[in-house]
């Protein structure tokens, strides 16, 4: 899908479903070998535990107490929302392409230090040096150029800073983001795969993220929601099994 359509999708997806209690839009994360997940979470926020695993994972790579992070591709806000509420930062920024899911954000999930703007990974609208830590989940196989993105992150970081990411890729476009993180101007300290990972969290919350979908999705749009959702059996959930798609994991640091 080219960027147009993503857009059209997420603001579709925010006009439709403005539900509050839809936060998360992402494939999920849990130990392989089950009922081994020690995270300690509220009991309003364990419906989103494998979600929630997947920023704890990824953000959780650095200490983030204190410091002013930007999370780009926000999304419904839950991502943003946990590492305000869990991680300790000074400051969290949601940054999201579509315009409605930033209202919805700010609308069921803004508390002291948690806003959300809207803005493009590809030009964001932040001055040069405005953050200790970039977060970026699932979103940035959306956008037309990686290497633009890179660049961005480069420029809204302060020196020392990291840029912890996480995202999918299939076929020669898992090769394809090495390369890209490799000649960036930021440096990788630290690489995951984290496919068994992700197609575990897929597997346990498949009966859930069904339930969800029969009861917010119109009929008509629930089976191609069900491969979005990668739900188990999907053709994006074989493509995991099968090795064409790998999920990774990166911690990158502006050099100081
Ligand atoms: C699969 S969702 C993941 C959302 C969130 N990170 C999560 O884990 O729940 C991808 C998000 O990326 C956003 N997005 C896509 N292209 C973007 C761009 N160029 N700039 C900023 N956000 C973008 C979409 O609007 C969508 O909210």
């Amino acid at each position: 899908m080219n960027q147009a359509l993503w857009r059209v999708t997420y603001e579709y997806l925010a006009a439709r479903l403005p539900l509050p209690e839809w936060a998360f839009m992402n494939y999920g994360y849990t130990a392989v070998a089950p009922d081994t997940d020690s995270l300690e979470l509220t009991a309003s926020d364990e419906a989103d535990r494998f979600c929630i695993q997947l920023y704890e994972r990824v953000a959780g790579a650095v200490d983030l107490r204190g410091s002013d992070v930007l999370e780009v591709g926000s999304g419904r806000g839950g991502g943003a929302s946990y590492m305000k509420r869990y991680l300790g930062p000074a400051t969290v920024v949601g940054a999201d392409l579509s315009r409605r899911a930033v209202r919805l954000c700010n609308r069921y999930r803004a508390i002291p230090g948690l806003r959300f703007v809207q803005g493009d990974a590809l030009a964001l609208p932040f001055p040069e040096g405005s953050f200790d830590a970039v977060v970026n989940v699932e979103s940035s196989h959306c956008y037309p150029s990686m290497d633009a993105f890179l660049v961005e992150v480069h420029r809204v970081l302060r020196p020392g800073g990291h840029f912890l990411f996480a995202d999918f890729r299939s076929g020669e476009k898992v090769r394809r983001l090495r390369d890209e993180l490799a000649r960036c101007p930021l440096d990788v300290v630290d690489e995951e795969v984290i496919t068994a990972n992700v197609v575990a969290a897929l597997e346990r919350d498949s009966d859930r993220k069904l339930r969800l979908i029969r009861q917010i999705v119109p009929r008509w749009l629930q089976s191609r929601f069900a491969r979005f959702a990668a739900i188990e059996g999907s053709q994006t959930h074989e493509g995991f099994l099968a090795g064409r798609t790998q999920y990774q994991r990166f911690v990158l640091r502006k050099p100081a």
